[in-house]
């Protein structure tokens, strides 16, 4: 929808009517062009610092290294999918692995979200979708409102309620990429 407000016309934009200018407004012109040149120039680096600090920084994974963890492939979490009842059930979420074993009810062989465990399925998680191909960890296709929204899914959700036993290789991998590229600057 169009704005509602747009018919309404700025006095100060209308054409002057005065052919014959003086140097006095000449000069008063140059002056206003050089201040808005200014202004605008003043008004792009406030958007673009806006931008920069506007976009949504997602909460950073802290591998806790005291801890003892595990580094899980797709293959090895792929082990914890509830099927086995003699098994914890594992899923993860932006690349930390938790035991779900106590949410059975939800994730187990016939929960409503089994099709989340023994996976990283960060995608879904944050789209609220059990889709086979939003079943990734991939969320380089989220918005920034997403992105927020599926790290308050992972405080309020996960880290409140089920315990990190490791992380997913991925994220190690991409943390150790970024490590190096810091070491290069
Ligand atoms: C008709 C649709 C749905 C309904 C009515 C529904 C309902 C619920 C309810 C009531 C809970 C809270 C259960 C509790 O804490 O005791 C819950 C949790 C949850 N739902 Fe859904 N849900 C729906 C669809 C989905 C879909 C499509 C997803 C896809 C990812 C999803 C993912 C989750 C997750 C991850 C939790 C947290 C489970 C946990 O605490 O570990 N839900 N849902």
């Amino acid at each position: 929808m169009s704005n509602p407000h747009s018919f309404h016309l700025n006095p100060h934009s209308g054409a002057t009517s005065c052919n014959v200018r003086s140097s006095v407004s000449q000069q008063q012109a140059e002056m206003e062009g050089a201040m808005s040149v200014k202004i605008s120039c003043l008004l792009l680096s406030l958007v673009g610092i806006s931008l920069v600090l506007g976009a949504y920084q997602p909460i950073k994974i802290e591998v806790d290294k005291n801890v003892e963890t595990k580094i899980f492939t797709d293959e090895e979490i792929a082990n914890y999918d509830g099927s086995q009842e003699d098994k914890p059930i594992y899923m993860a979420v932006k690349g930390a692995v938790f035991d779900v074993t106590s949410g059975k009810s939800f994730y187990g062989k016939k929960g409503p979200y089994n099709a989340l465990a023994g996976k990283d399925a960060t995608l879904g998680v944050a789209k609220m979708s059990l889709q086979p191909e939003d079943l990734i960890s991939d969320v380089s296709s989220l918005s920034d409102e997403q992105l927020k929204e599926l790290d308050t899914t992972f405080e309020q959700v996960y880290t409140a309620k089920y315990p990190v036993v490791g992380y997913m290789s991925y994220l190690i991998d991409q943390q150790e990429a970024d490590a190096a590229r810091r070491e290069d600057l």
